[in-house]
């Protein structure tokens, strides 16, 4: 059945693969900051709206996403303007974008959220960790550790929310490679990247999956199909946020 959509972070490398592939069968509205992004949208068959994390108020977004079956949430400082501004559109962006979807009246949207692999408290170390898996967690962490520390306060906000049904994709290192259609999907290792082209696909496939609501996804490069992969993960129903 034909949706209603809604993307923040409408411009993003991931957004605007999603856009196209949800735009032949959904209606799908892209979030901008920049009026001058307005024309990439279209070209990706979404409608711009001009809205800005940062700068406009939770009662705007709200006003966007009623009427919304689902709220796409792809948005990220992608590491300018260092902590400050990770944290306002990582972490304060992403709140933002939940009270949100809390204070829209009637019907609320579901959110499907773009976090990343590993996101989770330091101190716990997932069991299934290799100690390759863990050198490289910790040189990630050494490297980007206020866009890990950001996510996981994201991520720990939404996951204690009710009044909404959420999703959370937790891709691995992203690519621009093309996608394989195929992927590692659910509590993997952390050593693969995975294309953009790929983490779209897993998201327009979730537009489908209500049955998915309160599931952290880890989702790395691999070999298995990614519907298939994504329909074990969900009927096995184990998050993988581990907190
Ligand atoms: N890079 C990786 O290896 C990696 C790995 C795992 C997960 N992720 C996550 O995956 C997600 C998508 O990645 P991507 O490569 O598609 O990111 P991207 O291309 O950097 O897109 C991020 C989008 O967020 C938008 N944005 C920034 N500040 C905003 C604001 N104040 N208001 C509204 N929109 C704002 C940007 O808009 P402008 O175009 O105006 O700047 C941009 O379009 C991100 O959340 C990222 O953290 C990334």
């Amino acid at each position: 059945m034909s949706k209603k959509v809604i993307i923040v972070g409408g411009h993003g490398n991931v957004s605007l693969r999603l856009a196209k592939l949800l735009g032949s069968k959904h209606s799908v509205t892209s979030i901008i900051r920049d009026p001058a992004q307005e024309q990439d949208i279209k070209d990706a068959s979404a409608t711009p709206l001009v809205l800005s994390l940062e700068n406009d108020p939770p009662s705007e977004f709200s006003q966007a996403f009623k009427g919304q079956d689902v709220v796409y949430f792809s948005a990220g400082a992608g590491g300018k303007g260092g902590e400050e501004r990770t944290k306002k559109v990582d972490y304060e962006g992403a709140v933002k974008t939940f009270d949100a979807i809390e204070g829209v009246e009637g019907p609320k949207p579901r959110l499907i959220l773009v976090s990343a692999i590993d996101i989770r408290d330091p101190e716990k170390i997932p069991a299934h960790y290799t100690e390759e898996d863990k050198a490289i967690s910790e040189r990630v962490r050494k490297a980007i550790p206020f866009y890990m520390q950001w996510k996981y306060e994201a991520d720990k906000n939404l996951v204690k929310r009710t009044a909404f049904k959420w999703t959370i994709l937790r891709p691995g290192g992203l690519t621009n490679e093309p996608g394989k259609g195929t992927a590692d999907i659910g509590r993997t290792h952390i050593t693969k990247t995975i294309s953009r082209d790929d983490v779209a696909k897993a998201l327009a496939l979730l537009v489908d999956r209500e049955d998915a609501a309160g599931l952290a996804i880890d989702f790395v490069g691999g070999d298995t199909p990614i519907e298939e992969g994504l329909d074990a993960f969900v009927k096995k129903g184990e998050t993988d946020f581990l907190g």
